[in-house]
């Protein structure tokens, strides 16, 4: 069973598409942009040495429910050179969450991300700042880089379209699976 998180703003668009595209009857597909989010803001640095304030709101819940699954997979457009701002208030949240389970491997020996952007020559660090989460773990090839540029595709164009990229979704799917 496969978790799917999209952490695009915009409905049904690339990172919507491809979530449905590898997804089946059993996994789940979660829309951060739809869930009651809150990035690390107004507090006293709280999950130190307690609880983050906003403790209750959906992040810890998911960070959890990764580990309910055999795969866990991101995907994360880029927006102004960067990832998305959902990546990165879901990802600032693992401080609360990591200071109270001692369970980072549990969660990255499921996860692999998904970076659709325009292309590595203009943003090398664009797929390198995934790579993050798996630095000093046994753990590689977890990410993969969908460049829009190499298909003449526009912002708002569907990458499904692209035969080669769908291929190239498909046969990183099956090695997601295999493993
Ligand atoms: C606010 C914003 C900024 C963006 N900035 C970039 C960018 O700097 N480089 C790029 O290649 N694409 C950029 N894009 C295009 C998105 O990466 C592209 O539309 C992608 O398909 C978005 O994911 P989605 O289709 O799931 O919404 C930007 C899109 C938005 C909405």
């Amino acid at each position: 069973m496969k978790l799917v998180i999209s952490f695009s703003a915009r409905e049904n668009g690339n990172c919507d598409q491809i979530a449905n595209h590898i997804t089946s009857t059993n996994d789940k597909i979660i829309y951060l942009r739809n869930m009651n989010i809150h990035s690390c803001m107004n507090c006293n640095y709280e999950c130190f040495e307690g609880e983050c304030v906003y403790r209750e709101d959906a992040i810890y819940r998911i960070y959890n429910e990764m580990c309910n699954y055999d795969k866990v997979i991101f995907l994360v457009p880029m927006y102004c050179g960067n990832p998305s701002s959902l990546y990165f208030i879901f990802h600032e949240r693992c401080q609360d969450y990591f200071m109270h389970n001692d369970n980072y491997d549990e969660i990255i020996k499921r996860l692999y991300i998904i970076g659709i952007y325009g292309n590595k020559k203009d943003a090398p660090d664009f797929i390198p700042c995934f790579e993050k989460w798996f630095y000093g773990s046994p753990y590689s090839n977890r990410v993969l880089g969908i460049e829009r540029h190499l298909y003449h595709q526009k912002i708002a164009d569907s990458l499904l379209e692209v035969e080669e990229v769908k291929r190239q979704i498909d046969n990183w799917i099956i090695n997601v699976e295999k493993e």
